[in-house]
């Protein structure tokens, strides 16, 4: 198992998922207003089962670069959300097919909405996929979904207008390529 490097910011720390995380989980993916933009087609997490399945896999991620965090609070020790960097499937026919590009997303629970927190953990991840190498991030976001635009634009991925090229959607893409050192 490779297990995601922890990262630290001014307010947040973000770590591997643990399982006993499931219950946090379950409370954030269960809820509609987080899985309404997630998914083709979005469905809300059922039952703490699916929160444990959900925990394995994100653990199983095996790439030295890619991950998916959870993300607290440091100063009250509690969960917030989720920051996700992976591969981004391809639009195509069932199962979808990794496209080769790294897709950054972020998944945080309404108690803490409003308050920076996305923006960032997404600056900090996007941060260390440049410094790890990674030569292009790219996000997609549901064409409603203001917040997560505001977020993508926030730490400095640029809009590329819309694209049915993943996941068998539309969607509004925005993408940073690493700068020239
Ligand atoms: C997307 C999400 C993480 C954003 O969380 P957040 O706490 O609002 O994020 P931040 O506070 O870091 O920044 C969001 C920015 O968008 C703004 N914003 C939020 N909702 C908005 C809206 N409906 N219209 C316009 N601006 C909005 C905020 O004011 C903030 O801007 P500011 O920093 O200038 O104040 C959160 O809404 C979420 O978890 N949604 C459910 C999951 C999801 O849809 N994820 C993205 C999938 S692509």
């Amino acid at each position: 198992m490779n297990g995601v490097k922890s990262l630290e910011t001014e307010r947040l720390i973000l770590r591997q998922w643990e399982p006993e995380d499931a219950g946090f989980v379950l409370d954030l993916y269960s809820r509609w207003e987080v899985q309404r933009f997630i998914g083709n087609p979005p469905q809300a997490m059922a039952d703490r089962a699916q929160a444990e399945d959900r925990i394995r896999a994100w653990r199983a991620m095996d790439h030295p670069v890619h991950g998916v965090w959870a993300v607290g609070l440091k100063d009250q020790n509690i969960l917030a959300g989720t920051l996700l960097l992976k591969d981004i499937p391809a639009s195509g026919p069932l199962p979808l097919q990794p496209s080769g590009d790294t897709e950054i997303g972020w998944h945080f629970h309404p108690d803490f909405w409003g308050h920076g927190y996305a923006t960032e953990a997404g600056r900090a991840v996007l941060d260390y996929a440049f410094a790890s190498g990674l030569p292009k991030v790219v996000a997609v976001t549901a064409p409603a979904n203001i917040a997560s635009q505001k977020v993508c634009t926030q730490i400095g991925l640029r809009h590329q207008g819309e694209t049915g090229r993943y996941y068998n959607m539309l969607c509004e893409l925005f993408e940073l390529r690493r700068a020239a050192t």
